[in-house]
């Protein structure tokens, strides 16, 4: 089965064909990195523009790379939720359309699903149950996955995500857009014990995040020491926050690992490209004698060949949308499917 696969949810317009569920045959990813980049993050209203703009010739791109006519196609699956409104909204329309023309069943995918999916097209052979690390510039969670379709939220931040925090503290630090990607590459001869960052204590749930105390310390940090005149080795201070971001999310996912009893982990998410991140689970995932899972570099940011890897099981769970689908902003991943 084929799925012509759709993705707009931020600032990336992608299109995909994807045999069932684990064999990309094409995936074409149009970035607006550049023009964001100009304005230090991304503008919600300039990237629904260029979406509108780029979408038709994106999907002719990517059925020419698949060596496929719309024909060939089985099913249209896009991103639904949650993103950017007027993000979603090009995409979501622009697959009812398709498949108003066409007849083809549309599939509505969840971004962090679909997040979760990269895995099963860099390991064929990955099935559920498992547990996975869920971290992206929205999102930070602990995930179990029951099932292709079935979700239970473990933890969750509380208030800002990772990769929002990294991508604020990227700013203060003077890096550019894209952030995260920026202080990754900025901290590789870093010292993390250099710069003291606090603990952040979060009451209630012992799986829960919070970064906003830290992404403070940092700011904090930096215009102090501006102030008195001082530098700030920014390779130290990138290192250092990168660590105590990662300690937080490890900690949290070694707990729940062990209280949950999964000795499978997966991580998903723009943040699962971060080196520090991946080495540090690596070490733990070998040190328990579990198996982890790491999406190749390119399917951790957005992309639509991981909406047609979701988008198969949504269509075998029978997780069919009707032709007044609607975008949303937000939506929690273990969301109820109307049928
Ligand atoms: O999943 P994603 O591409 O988009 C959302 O769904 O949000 O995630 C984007 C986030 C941004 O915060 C970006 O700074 C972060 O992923 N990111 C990284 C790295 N590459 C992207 N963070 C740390 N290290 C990286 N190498
Ligand atoms: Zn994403």
């Amino acid at each position: 089965m084929k799925l012509l696969a759709i993705e707009s949810s931020c600032d990336e317009t992608a299109v995909a064909v994807v045999e069932n569920g684990r064999n990309v045959l094409s995936s074409v990813i149009a970035s607006q990195v550049e023009e964001h980049k100009l304005y230090g993050g991304v503008v919600p209203e300039i990237a629904s523009r260029r979406h509108a703009e780029s979408i038709v010739g994106i999907t002719n791109q990517a059925l020419e790379a698949a060596n496929c006519k719309l024909e060939d196609i089985d099913a249209i699956a896009v991103t639904h939720a949650p993103g950017l409104i007027g993000a979603l909204l090009v995409g979501v329309n622009f697959a009812k359309g398709l498949s108003m023309s066409t007849g083809l069943p549309l599939i509505p995918v969840h971004h962090l699903r679909s997040h979760i999916a990269a895995n099963y097209i860099t390991y064929k052979d990955l099935e559920p149950p498992f547990l996975s690390l869920v971290v992206s510039g929205g999102h930070s969670h602990i995930i179990e996955v029951k099932s292709y379709t079935d979700f239970n939220i473990i933890g969750k931040t509380r208030d800002d995500a990772a990769g929002e925090a990294l991508d604020k503290a990227a700013r203060t630090m003077g890096l550019p857009y894209p952030g995260g990607l920026n202080l990754d590459k900025a901290s590789q001869n870093g010292n993390i014990n250099a710069y003291k960052m606090p603990r952040p204590r979060v009451d209630g749930s012992e799986y829960d995040f919070s970064f906003s105390g830290l992404k403070t310390a940092v700011i904090n940090t930096i215009h102090n020491a501006q102030q008195k005149g001082e530098n700030i080795d920014v390779a130290d201070m990138a290192a250092s926050f990168i660590n105590a971001v990662v300690v937080c999310l490890t900690e949290n996912l070694e707990k729940a690992a062990k209280e949950y009893g999964y000795t499978k982990i997966a991580l998903a998410g723009g943040v699962s490209a971060n080196s520090m991140l991946r080495a540090r689970c690596e070490q733990i995932c070998k040190n328990n004698g579990w198996q982890l899972y790491l999406p190749e570099l390119s399917l951790c940011g957005d992309n639509a060949a991981m909406v047609g890897s979701q988008g198969y099981y949504e269509y075998l769970a029978g997780n069919i949308a009707k032709l007044d689908l609607n975008a949303k902003a937000s939506l929690p991943i273990d969301y109820e499917i109307c049928k």
